[in-house]
């Protein structure tokens, strides 16, 4: 990334989080641009981190390496197609865009080489965690520079196939939604066990992050974390029982299940 000069499509939060990260790990702000149709958001941006911003896309990929597409989805179309004249082939596009394929990508903006990428809001704090996959014009140069621009906000993996952006979609893109859901239960439950609410929230929020602190550390899977913290006859194991005859691992595959098919369903109609 010493040399790379990357620009941003739409600088809102997500570029703002990326633009910070790439700030953070040493980029040289002269290396990253930014264009947005909104003043006040390239104000904000510029003085921020100190980059050129623009109104106009084309003129903030000229002479770019990568070329970062960081607006909503339903904006995608118009923007590729716009893209497309100013656009060359040796600027490797990196999609965060959820939901939208590559074949839709490759429609709009010509036989480009792209790398679609689907991270998840934790990145808005440099702990995100993000699936990549690229189409086969990708040159291993850009597979590098689009996973440096994604690990300055967390962890980036590479996918063998695009279709498995949906299930990184279902596990990681909604994920914090229901770790979310299962603070607010816990919470909830605490607190019809006699604790005030903010006790029962502080107990809930710093055992989530105690446990994923542990998981992570650990050399050993999270069943064998919990199979050591789980006695025989113990209360650990009175919660898991009641869990797991109330069919909770069924009810997660399903719940991922149903993101994945959305997930599938909204790409086909955004590609439209
Ligand atoms: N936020 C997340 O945690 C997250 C997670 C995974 C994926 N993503 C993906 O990241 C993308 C950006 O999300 P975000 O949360 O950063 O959205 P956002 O804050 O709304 O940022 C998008 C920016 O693009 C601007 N924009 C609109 N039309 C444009 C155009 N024609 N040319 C250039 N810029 C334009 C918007 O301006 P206006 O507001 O004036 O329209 C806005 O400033 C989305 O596609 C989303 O699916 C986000």
């Amino acid at each position: 990334m010493s040399k790379t000069c990357i620009a941003f499509i739409g600088a809102g939060n997500m570029a703002a989080s990326l633009i910070g990260g790439l700030r953070a790990q040493g980029l040289e702000a002269a290396q990253i641009r930014a264009s947005d149709p909104g003043a006040d958001t390239r104000a904000r941006i510029s003085a921020e981190h100190g980059i050129d911003t623009f109104a106009d896309n084309g003129q903030a990929i000229e002479g770019a390496d990568v070329v970062v597409l960081a607006v909503k989805p339903q904006a995608m179309k118009a923007v590729c197609e716009a893209l497309r004249p100013s656009l060359s082939p040796s600027q490797v596009v990196v999609s965060i865009a959820a939901g939208i394929t590559c074949a839709s990508m490759t429609q709009w903006l010509g036989d480009q080489p792209i790398v679609r990428c689907m991270p998840n809001t934790p990145a808005l704090l440099r702990q995100g965690v993000s699936g990549l996959y690229a189409t086969a014009q990708v040159t291993s140069e850009q597979r590098l520079q689009a996973e440096a621009l994604l690990s300055a906000v967390g962890m980036a993996l590479w996918l063998d196939e695009e279709q498995q952006l949906d299930a990184v979609t279902a596990v990681s893109g909604s994920g914090p939604a229901y770790f979310f859901l299962l603070i607010e239960a816990m919470t909830a439950a605490g607190e019809k066990l006699g604790l005030p609410r903010e006790t029962a929230a502080k107990l809930t929020l710093q055992t989530a992050l105690g446990a994923a602190h542990m998981a992570v550390a650990s050399d050993v899977d999270a069943a064998e974390l919990r199979r050591r913290v789980t006695s025989p006859a113990g209360t650990t194991e009175a919660a898991i029982k009641s869990f797991q005859a109330n069919g909770f691992e069924a009810l997660v595959e399903k719940a991922l299940g149903a993101a994945a098919h959305r997930s599938a369903e909204m790409a086909e109609q955004l590609g439209k």
